[in-house]
């Protein structure tokens, strides 16, 4: 595994490795690597590509200092893991990397919704380091996960509107025996893990009433106060969104999923599920599985 800190040097090996005729496929982590991210790393069937992935904990990104502070930082058994796991490169930028990201971006209303709403910055932070990335490595590929569904929808949409060449694959989230997705913050959570299992349960729930006939969109209220008095401090947003756009589901049928963002103790967590079925919304908001 090639590990390089130096932009100038990864362009010019990524250059000679693509000379290989393999694909470049480049996974962008903050490293503390769990299962989720190793589900990223798998390589496709069939292909013979290079697997490129940086790990970068993004200040830019973060609107809250102690978060940022105590984002966990594992980097010597995430190098094990990525040798374990066959990587062919490994980027260690250092800080410098951000200073030369200065444009400003419009991210529209996939940026404006969900995790838009309070982490003001947060997404136009992930758009710049990756735009940076994408311009240093050039990849076939970027390979990013569901958990973040906004974020893999926010990338989607600045490749597409800045006709970056680069496809995007995503991979479904990873989830513990409890149906947790993987996520490094869950290690800050300490004892109080068990308040995440609720996440799941609730998506679950929802997921399932849709499925068995119509659901009142008021019901979701039900669930976010289930939530509240549960003893998780808040619920930040619980919706259902066209998984397209991030619209509200209207009469169109539309394929759409369930979000959610909660904290338990000042960690942020956030999870989705996606609904089997095509739905569409009547006038007084009953959602309704569209026939096929
Ligand atoms: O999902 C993450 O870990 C980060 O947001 C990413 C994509 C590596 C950008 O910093």
């Amino acid at each position: 595994m090639l590990l390089i800190s130096d932009e100038k040097t990864l362009s010019r090996e990524i250059d000679s490795l693509r000379k290989s005729g393999k694909l470049i496929n480049f996974i962008p982590t903050m490293g503390n690597l769990h299962l989720g991210h190793s589900s990223l790393f798998k390589k496709s069937d069939n292909t013979d590509e290079i697997r490129v992935v940086s790990i970068f904990v993004n200040p830019l990104q973060f609107n809250d200092d102690k978060d940022f502070n105590n984002y966990p930082r594992t980097i010597e058994s995430d190098k094990k893991k990525l040798l374990a796991e066959g990587v062919d490169v490994l980027f260690l930028p250092d800080a410098q990397i951000i200073k030369v990201v200065k444009f400003a971006l419009r991210l529209g209303h996939i940026g404006r919704k969900l995790c838009g709403i309070d982490r003001s910055g947060h997404f136009e932070g992930v758009a710049k380091i990756i735009l940076k990335f994408l311009d240093l490595i050039k990849p076939d590929f970027i390979t990013l996960g569901e958990k973040d569904y906004q974020q893999l929808l926010v990338i989607k949409k600045i490749i597409k509107d800045l006709k970056i060449k680069t496809k995007v694959k995503s991979c479904p989230t990873v989830r513990d025996k409890d149906g947790i997705a993987l996520s490094s913050r869950n290690k800050l959570l300490g004892k109080k893990i068990f308040l995440a299992r609720y996440i799941p349960t609730v998506l679950k729930q929802i997921t399932l009433e849709i499925n068995e006939g119509s659901f009142e969109l008021q019901r979701l209220n039900y669930f976010r106060d289930y939530l509240e008095k549960s003893g998780i401090d808040r619920v930040h947003y619980l919706e259902i969104l066209n998984e397209n756009n991030l619209f509200s589901i209207s009469k169109l049928p539309c394929m759409s999923r369930v979000f959610i963002a909660i904290s338990i103790e000042g960690v942020r967590l956030i999870d989705n599920m996606r609904i089997e079925s095509k739905l569409a919304c009547s006038s007084n908001g009953i959602l309704n599985v569209s026939p096929k």
